[in-house]
């Protein structure tokens, strides 16, 4: 029988379904908690709102503590659940099959190619982000997001291709170092196109997802997806394109699987893994305030109990193992982070 939330099952944790040639480590359990999951807290509501502003807005000294803070979440024990290594495992344990669902150990949870899609990322981001606040001693700060669907964010930023830096993952495709434009659809072919052309092509990719493509939450978001259900009823447009393809386009398309972004179980591995999915999570927003701002009520969120029901676990600041709901997350204000620098100029890039 199916139906009901989808709920992770914290004690059973076991082998990912890793590709042939996968690069170690093969295992990708976080360490397991002490104490019983605690449920998610909103922060105080007079806390500081934190601004994620654009990677090529904010400034040098900005991304320096970025780095800082990445550095320091790479120096911590590989056994604490805040370091690098265990923040890239939750993303490789949520898409392989290493957790299943309650009562359910046959069915694995996979927060890909369904509805849970925008709702997970944000939570995990969310954590990631107070982690690295906790660590830099600085609780209001924001991670910068990579404003891939404007012309200026349109390229790897700098900071992650200095091979000196926190930033940097080795594994990736060369070709697509700066200054290489970035391709919104990229499907493993190069277009060749001069980077106007590539530039304007990209803006029409973002119109057809965010507009066109997507006037229905089914459409955006992905497929229902509930307890006893198979993993991956269908995703929605911008998780195809530009999240995976933006994926494919900065792993390394020479190695069997893409590594490491090109691939679930490694993408974590590569900082650059977090400030994408800022932007994924901010085109999530931007998605809902251009529905709202039609006054189109089907352009919005679901709001279905199940979808509003399934939840997710995460290790906070203080290494406390949380159970978050999506319910919890759908309103960015009451997780006092909101998103500011760029504008949406693919809104007038209609084909
Ligand atoms: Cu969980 Cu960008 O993938």
């Amino acid at each position: 029988s199916s139906g009901g939330p989808i709920v992770t099952d914290l004690l059973w944790c076991g082998k990912p379904d890793l590709p042939a040639h996968a690069l170690p480590p093969y295992r990708c359990c976080p360490p397991m908690s002490p104490t019983e999951p605690i449920n998610f807290t909103f922060p105080d509501p007079s806390a500081p709102l934190r601004t994620r502003r654009p990677v090529h807005e904010v400034g040098a000294a900005y991304m320096a503590k970025y780095a800082r803070a990445v550095a320091l979440m790479k120096a911590l024990n590989k056994s604490d659940p805040r370091s690098f290594y265990q923040q890239a495992n939750i993303h490789c344990a949520y898409c392989t099959g290493a957790y299943r669902q309650v009562g359910r150990p046959e069915l694995p949870v996979q927060i890909h190619f369904s509805w849970l899609f925008f709702p997970f990322h944000r939570a995990y981001l969310y954590f990631f982000e107070r982690i690295a606040a906790k660590l830099l001693g600085e609780p209001d700060f924001a991670m910068p997001f990579w404003s891939w669907d404007v012309p200026e964010g349109m390229r790897i930023p700098k900071e992650f291709a200095d091979a000196a830096s926190p930033l940097y993952d080795p594994i990736r495709n060369p070709r697509h170092a700066p200054p290489a434009v970035v391709d919104l659809d990229y499907m493993d072919v190069e277009k060749n196109y001069p980077d106007e052309k590539q530039i304007q092509h990209n803006l029409w990719v973002m119109y057809k997802q965010m507009i066109s493509n997507a006037p229905l939450p089914s459409l955006f978001h992905g497929q229902p997806y509930r307890a006893g259900d198979a993993e991956k009823p269908g995703a929605g447009t911008v998780e195809i394109y530009p999240h995976n393809s933006m994926h494919g386009w900065t792993g390394d398309i020479a190695r069997p699987n893409h590594e490491d972004m090109g691939v679930y179980y490694s993408a974590g591995r590569d900082p650059i893994f977090y400030p994408h999915h800022a932007n994924i999570d901010r085109l999530w927003e931007a998605w809902r305030r251009i529905g709202a701002a039609r006054g189109d009520r089907r352009q919005a969120d679901f709001t279905d109990p199940d979808w509003l029901a399934s939840s997710f676990l995460f290790y906070d600041e203080e290494a406390r193992l949380v159970r978050v709901t999506v319910r919890d997350v759908l309103d960015m204000g009451r997780l006092r982070y909101g998103y500011g620098g760029v504008g949406l100029p693919w809104l007038s890039a209609r084909p």
